[in-house]
């Protein structure tokens, strides 16, 4: 018989259906037994009654086991009714039973909230993890958001664009992983922090509109809202500025709120801004939870802080060749027009303010970006702050600069933590709940076992000795 899901069983009343999921709850009652079954779509109670050899079969069962289940699909009486639970109207009365699979004992309940459970037991068999409710909706509604944000972007013209994993190092990367190549022994790639120079070089490209749910890597000490591997909705723009970047990104989070949280409130409409020095003069750091009630798990205070300065000081010594001064937040942001004489003429550089904006929510940071040096001379200027030389402003960034010699748009864009913002949506207390198989705040991936040693005839291969 055609397997139905148990969703759609409620259309079966009366009739004999073949069902295929997972035990989900188990209760042997001597001569009856009582069941609740599992798939991808939801939950269904089942029962053996007078009939000895299916209720043999039962008895071998165990919770997690996979079975496939013919029954009758009854109506229950009027006071068994479970109003406001899956199928509570319904039960079935369980024909036959085969066992697709054994189920060993699990290490821990999945049919309970598994937050409760030491996480790294969690982590290491997150296949079992993943079967519980409430993980299910997370990685599911993360996939739905996902879709709804690629179809409007999609509409409004973007293109979704794959960029390199495999790419240059560059020597701010202190936190990059690196990667060894076997064909070139004793060079590195490196894995991107963000596909920030590629999303400009599509501009150069001619797309004018990009976006892409983008892996990022950065090796840094991991927390509640950090993985070393997570991911950006990135996006950049061509002829825009500011307002126009902010007002599209706002558009899609009112958007999406609206559409898969209606129950939540977004507390102000335009989202209000703050300028940095305001956030700090006020909240003593620059992503404020402004939230008017705190303990409201339904409202969102949506924040665009702006006005970073552009540059501030390293606190170094020049003693490797840079200079005093570093970038704020990105080496790409452009100053604002009004700051533009001082910073070509490198004067009063604590002053320089730049187009960064970054989007904050309930006192999380959940998206970054700016209009970015689409002229070389101004991209080369913020090198040059920064105490590089020529040589290293060519060896490190040539490629950028002479791309943007080659009639490089204006354009900006942002990049949002994806994984920051589901997190946030869902109420949960990291973003590991809304990944799918994340790593421990030792960056450690429990269930494969890495990082890890790998044989010392690849190492030789690779060229490379510990
Ligand atoms: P930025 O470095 O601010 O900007 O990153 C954008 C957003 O990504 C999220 N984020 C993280 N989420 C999880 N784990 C991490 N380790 C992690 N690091 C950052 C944050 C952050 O706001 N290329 C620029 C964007 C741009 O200018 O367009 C960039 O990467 O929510």
């Amino acid at each position: 018989m055609e397997r139905t899901l148990i969703a759609k069983l409620n259309a079966h009343k009366g009739a004999e259906v073949t069902i295929q999921g997972w035990i989900d709850v188990k209760r042997d009652q001597g001569k009856m037994a009582f069941f609740d079954f599992r798939d991808r779509s939801g939950k269904v109670q089942g029962v053996v009654f007078g009939k000895p050899e299916v209720l043999e079969v039962a008895k071998t069962t165990r919770e997690e086991c996979v079975v496939e289940i013919t029954g009758i699909v009854n109506a229950r009486p009027e006071k068994m009714i479970n109003a406001g639970i899956q199928n509570g109207d319904i039960e079935l009365e369980i024909t036959g039973i085969k066992v697709l699979n054994e189920a060993a004992v699990l290490p821990f309940p999945i049919n309970e909230d598994t937050r409760t459970i030491d996480e790294s037991i969690r982590l290491k068999y997150r296949y079992l993890d993943l079967r519980n409710e409430r993980m299910q909706k997370n990685i599911r509604v993360r996939h739905s958001i996902q879709k709804f944000v690629r179809d409007y972007l999609t509409e409004q013209d973007f293109v979704e664009v794959e960029t390199p994993l495999l790419s240059a190092p560059t020597p701010e990367g202190s936190r990059s992983f690196v990667v060894p190549s076997r064909l070139s022994p004793g060079t590195f790639y490196s894995l991107p922090q963000s596909p920030q120079q590629y999303k400009q070089l599509l501009m150069v490209g001619g797309f004018e509109r990009y976006f892409q749910f983008a892996r990022c890597m950065r090796d840094e000490d991991t927390r509640g809202d950090r993985q070393p591997e997570f991911t950006q909705l990135d996006m950049e723009l061509s002829f825009v500025k500011e307002e126009d970047v902010m007002s599209l990104n706002e558009a899609i989070l009112i958007e999406l709120v609206k559409k898969f949280y209606p129950e939540k409130r977004i507390q102000q409409v335009p989202f209000p801004r703050m300028t940095y020095h305001e956030a700090m003069e006020k909240y003593g750091n620059d992503r404020p939870d402004i939230r008017e009630d705190k303990n409201d798990p339904n409202l969102l205070a949506f924040l665009w802080v702006t006005d970073f300065p552009a540059f501030e000081r390293t606190g170094e010594d020049n003693v490797d060749g840079t200079g005093e001064w570093t970038f704020t937040h990105n080496p790409f942001a452009r100053p604002k027009d009004e700051c533009l004489a001082d910073f070509l003429a490198e004067k009063n550089i604590e002053g320089i303010i730049s187009t960064q904006y970054d989007i904050t929510l309930n006192g999380f940071e959940i998206g970054g970006g700016s209009i970015r040096n689409h002229k070389s001379e101004w991209q080369r200027k913020t090198f040059e702050i920064m105490g590089y030389d020529a040589a290293r402003i060519e060896s490190n960034f040539g490629h950028m600069l002479t791309a943007l010699d080659f009639g490089a748009p204006p354009h900006g864009g942002i990049a949002w933590g994806f994984d920051r913002l589901v997190m946030l949506l869902e109420n949960e207390p990291n973003i590991r709940e809304v990944i799918a198989f994340a790593k421990t705040g030792e960056g450690r991936d429990l269930m494969m076992d890495a990082p890890a040693n790998v044989s010392a005839q690849q190492m030789k291969e690779l060229g490379i000795k510990m």
